[in-house]
């Protein structure tokens, strides 16, 4: 039975990621989360306590990503401050966890010759604009925008150097933008559902026009078990489903599947830097590794993940008032740094 690590396991992807791996193999898994404001402890409740730990701590931590990472056979890295407009108030904690803890994973499967994979986003790439024919693949090069995707763009390049320079045995997967269960409601589709929900007005950045390329969780899960099966140390693997949209079709979809008028939200001021358009070509994981989405009907997809906020309330009800006070803060900064 092969003994998994998946850091950042109690946050959305990771969490999925979890289960998926209790359904669909029969490894045993360690979470490694720092339980950040991101990570949530409940959303691993459900997972056989036979074939799953959770062990609270640090991926920044030397000692204790050695001892853990030399005890398991493969460790699956999505530990990341994730959030673009945090990042944007704060970077510090992205340097700390996305660049020095993905340094310190890299030292510790090195030294005890652990298979990595590292989870990385297309934000890398920078953006396109809205009519541009081409996508993203794996050749195209990196040109981060933000302190998020700039932290993640040097943890890619840390992965990279420690494969061609030490042998490290590992790969990298940079996939679109994920909707579905567990979510933290900073994010923009569980935002506007659980406003909805709480009786607040969605907020729309900007004019709404930036295009995003939509995958299911569940589909980047299948995409992550596929690398680990298949995929070349040294190789990079993008993951989307052809799932592109703008924002406001995203939002205006969501107010109905809930039953409000279309036009009931909020236009608020743009994010600074906000990157216009990611778009994923995922050929080479579909022709080279035969792996292929499952959850490609968005509306569906959309309407499942509103339920399951309509009945997870208590899961996400706790961190919705400081997520929509955070917000708040920010936009009055960015009024006064507009009026001043
Ligand atoms: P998330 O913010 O929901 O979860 C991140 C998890 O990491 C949380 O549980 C948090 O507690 C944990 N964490 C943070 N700092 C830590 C530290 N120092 N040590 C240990 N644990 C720590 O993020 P997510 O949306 O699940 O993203 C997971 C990964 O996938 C990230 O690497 C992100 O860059 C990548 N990714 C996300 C998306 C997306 O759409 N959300 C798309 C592509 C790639
Ligand atoms: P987000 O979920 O933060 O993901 P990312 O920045 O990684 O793409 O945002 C998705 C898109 O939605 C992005 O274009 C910003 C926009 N957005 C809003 O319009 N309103 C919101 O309240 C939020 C959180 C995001």
């Amino acid at each position: 039975m092969k003994k998994i690590l998946i850091t950042g396991g109690a946050g959305f992807i990771g969490a999925n990621f979890a289960h998926h791996l209790m359904r669909h193999s029969d490894c045993v898994v360690t979470v490694l989360d720092k339980l950040t404001y991101a990570g949530n402890s409940a959303s691993l409740e459900k997972l056989p306590r036979n074939r799953s730990t959770l062990v609270i701590g640090d991926i920044a931590n030397a000692a204790l990503v050695d001892e853990l990472v030399g005890s398991h056979d493969t460790v699956v890295h999505f530990a990341a401050e994730s959030h673009n407009d945090n990042s944007l108030r704060d970077p510090a904690a992205f340097i700390r966890t996305n660049v020095v803890g993905t340094y310190e994973l890299l030292e510790a499967v090195r030294k005890h010759g652990v298979r990595l994979h590292h989870i990385s986003t297309d934000e890398v790439y920078g953006d396109l604009e809205l009519d541009d024919p081409q996508r993203f693949t794996e050749t195209t090069p990196y040109q981060p925008s933000s302190p998020y995707s700039a932290t993640k763009a040097s943890s890619d390049l840390l992965v990279k150097a420690w494969v061609r320079s030490f042998g490290v045995n590992a790969t990298l997967s940079n996939c679109s933008n994920n909707y579905g269960p567990f979510q933290h409601v900073e994010k923009f589709i569980p935002r506007q559902i659980t406003n909805v929900l709480s009786g607040i007005k969605p907020k729309l950045y900007g004019t709404g026009k930036n295009v995003r390329d939509w995958i299911h969780v569940a589909d980047h899960s299948s995409a992550v078990q596929r690398i680990l099966e298949a995929g070349e140390s040294g190789r990079t693997y993008l993951i989307g489903a052809d799932g592109e949209r703008n924002n406001l079709s995203v939002l205006q979809q969501i107010l109905e599947l809930m039953g409000r008028p279309n036009n009931e939200f909020d236009w608020i001021s743009d994010r600074p830097g906000h990157d216009l358009r990611y778009a994923i070509d995922a050929t080479v994981l579909r022709e080279e590794l035969g792996w292929k989405p499952e959850y490609q009907d968005f509306t569906a997809g959309l309407a499942s993940t509103i339920d399951w906020y309509k009945e997870h309330r208590r899961w996400w009800a706790p961190s919705k008032q400081a997520t929509e006070n955070m917000y708040a803060l920010h936009e009055a900064r960015a009024s006064e740094a507009i009026g001043s």
